[in-house]
């Protein structure tokens, strides 16, 4: 071949490979850090002790400053809060709690100034009883008579009962008798809230007509709540619902491990309901133009199932179906291997071509600080946003945030008041749910008003944004430096790939061709390590430097370290980056 002949052709090649490049162009969300925002406990601006919309409003400027993509944000629709606004009475009205519609589209116009991105909680599997459609429901009115589950119940000896086994989340049988209508209906969670009957089409076109009015809202997504209770086994040709097996760990009906849910939750057709809304978010975007509108979607099922709804090869799911190993299997006493192996299953199980993603606390679970202790919590902002995909953090948790303990007698939470005093601390969710701590004045800077709807942590006097803002180690401010690496071409790009060293070192490695190799180092225990890199990864550089250290190290940012012998203190982390490109 001529000279001039492989010149074309290199041109060519060069042409085709950066076109690929171009085409693999990530969208917004896939490197994003998510925020949650629990809106009653952000900021409350106008004195009654419960943060609102307004308040989330004049705080996106500290979204932005910790280098946050997007925020979800708990519902704020109008809601008699048996469930603290998951028990929806009206799918597309603000509840005045919270502000109102106009707040609503204040916060959008200044959520788009600022590029920071609004997801809205969508709560389909069940509304209020107080909804209108639930209403309509109970009196039989043949537009809504089968919008939610109904059923007589079983005449025993001349008395009635629920029709079945089935245990509500929040305790007690899931069945709830209304006068009005003398039937049972099925409430898998509070007896306010009511499960919506998915086989009916026209529950299905409401639902979809609520994705609608918000995305003409302009909002950027949606985080779908409980997903995998939507649908339950149909009903069998007599209109009954079979028992749910026993499981044995307790003997008490009206816990919600007393039976094993095989027929109310994780029925095949719920991913397919997913595959629904995201075509609806899809098409909205072809009519409207714009960036791709994401779900988020919440199941607490196996692995396999989970990795359903990111969509199969004929329809597309949820961009992110969170990923809750963290949360479900990682605890106080895990070691490395546990770590590694957690990360690794997501990563190997998950669809090829499909975007990870990293959770490890939200309003439903210990805060991070309490659940591993307040000394591991740079580890793991460290591990969330230096893993390959996005990162969703719970408010508070940038900041390290703990739980507050709080009585019987102040105790709200549905979860834990259906029940008994005894263990209720074990159920309650309120002490991940107090008011986020923004200063070491009234309330923390939370709210003007005499009281708060929770109480504020004890400790906020010490610990508090405010405060942290002026430590240069602190939480906070580890938190943005991490956010600022994010945007780095290996952060955002590279391979990863997450191993144990031994029972107390994880290590995370970022690499991308001809760009700086990164490496998190997590000291997990209480032992000094001293870990050479090489034995464990291969091809590394010989020379790294410290990117981020905590207050732990006594290293400091800029040091030098060879990868044949770094030294980690008791429950350090560390980001070295390679000295040069590779
Ligand atoms: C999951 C939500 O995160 C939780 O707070 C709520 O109680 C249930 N779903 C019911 O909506
Ligand atoms: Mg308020």
């Amino acid at each position: 071949m001529s000279s001039k002949w492989t010149l074309a052709l290199a041109v060519l090649l060069v042409i085709c490979v950066t076109i690929h490049v171009e085409a693999k162009t990530k969208a917004w969300w896939e490197t994003a850090s998510f925020y949650q925002i629990y809106p009653r406990s952000f900021k409350d601006s106008d004195g009654d002790g419960v943060g609102d919309l307004k308040g989330v409003t004049s705080k996106l400027s500290y979204l932005k400053e910790i280098g946050i993509a997007a925020t979800w944000l708990s519902p704020f629709l109008k809601s008699p809060m048996a469930d603290f606004g998951y028990d929806i009475s009206n799918f597309t009205e603000v509840d005045p709690l919270f502000g109102t519609m106009e707040d609503f589209e204040e916060l959008m116009k200044k959520s788009k100034e600022q590029g920071v991105r609004i997801i809205l909680d969508f709560v389909p599997n069940h509304s209020s009883d107080e909804c209108e459609w639930f209403v309509k429901s109970a009196q039989n009115d043949p537009e809504y008579k089968d919008y939610y589950i109904w059923h007589p119940g079983r005449i025993v000896n001349g008395t009635r009962l629920v029709p079945n086994n089935w245990v509500s989340v929040f305790r007690g049988s899931a069945w709830e008798w209304h006068e009005g209508r003398q039937e049972y209906y099925l409430h898998q969670f509070h007896k306010k809230q009511p499960d919506f009957n998915f086989r009916n089409p026209k529950v299905r076109e409401a639902m979809n007509n609520i994705l609608r009015f918000w995305l003409n809202k302009g909002i950027d997504g949606f985080r779908v709540d409980a997903i995998y209770h939507a649908f339950e086994i149909a009903p069998d040709a007599e209109g009954n619902y079979p028992d749910e097996p026993r499981n044995d760990w307790t003997n008490d009906p009206d816990d919600y491990g007393y039976v094993h849910h095989i027929y109310t939750v994780d029925q095949p057709e719920t991913p397919l309901l997913v595959y629904e809304w995201r075509q609806v978010l899809d098409q909205f975007q072809k009519d409207h133009g714009g960036d791709e509108r994401i779900l988020m979607v919440e199941t607490w099922s196996p692995i396999e199932i989970v990795m359903e709804y990111y969509g199969n090869s004929t329809a597309e799911g949820a961009q992110i179906p969170f990923n809750f190993q963290m949360i479900s299997y990682l605890y106080n006493d895990s070691d490395a291997y546990h770590y590694a192996n957690l990360i690794n299953e997501w990563l190997s199980k998950m669809p090829a071509g499909r975007t990870a993603n990293w959770v490890v606390g939200n309003h439903d679970k210990n805060r991070v600080g309490s659940r591993f202790g307040p000394e591991r919590m740079d580890m793991f902002n460290m591990l969330l946003l230096t893993l390959p995909g996005c990162s969703v953090t719970y408010n508070g948790e940038e900041i390290g945030m703990t739980d507050v303990w709080i009585s019987w007698q102040e105790t709200v939470d549905p979860q834990a008041c259906n029940g008994v005093e005894e263990g209720y601390e074990y159920r309650s969710r309120d002490p991940a749910r107090t008011p986020f701590q923004w200063s070491d004045e009234l309330n923390a800077g939370f709210s003007t008003g005499n009281e708060t709807w929770l109480p504020v942590s004890p400790d906020y006097k010490r610990d508090n944004l405010k405060r942290q803002r002026g430590i240069s180690l602190s939480h906070l401010n580890i938190f943005k430096q991490l956010q600022l690496l994010r945007a780095e071409n290996t952060l955002r790009d590279g391979e990863a790939e997450v191993k144990a060293l031994n029972a107390d070192v994880l290590a995370v490695k970022r690499s991308l061709y001809n760009d700086f190799t990164y490496i998190t180092l997590m000291n997990i225990f209480d032992s000094v390590q001293t870990v050479n890199l090489n034995d464990i990864f291969s091809n590394l550089p010989i020379e790294f430097q410290y990117v981020v250290v905590t207050d732990k190290s006594i290293r400091r940012k800029g040091d030098k370290v060879s990868s044949t012998k770094v030294i980690l203190l008791p429950k350090e982390a560390v980001v070295l980056k390679s000295t040069i490109k590779v």
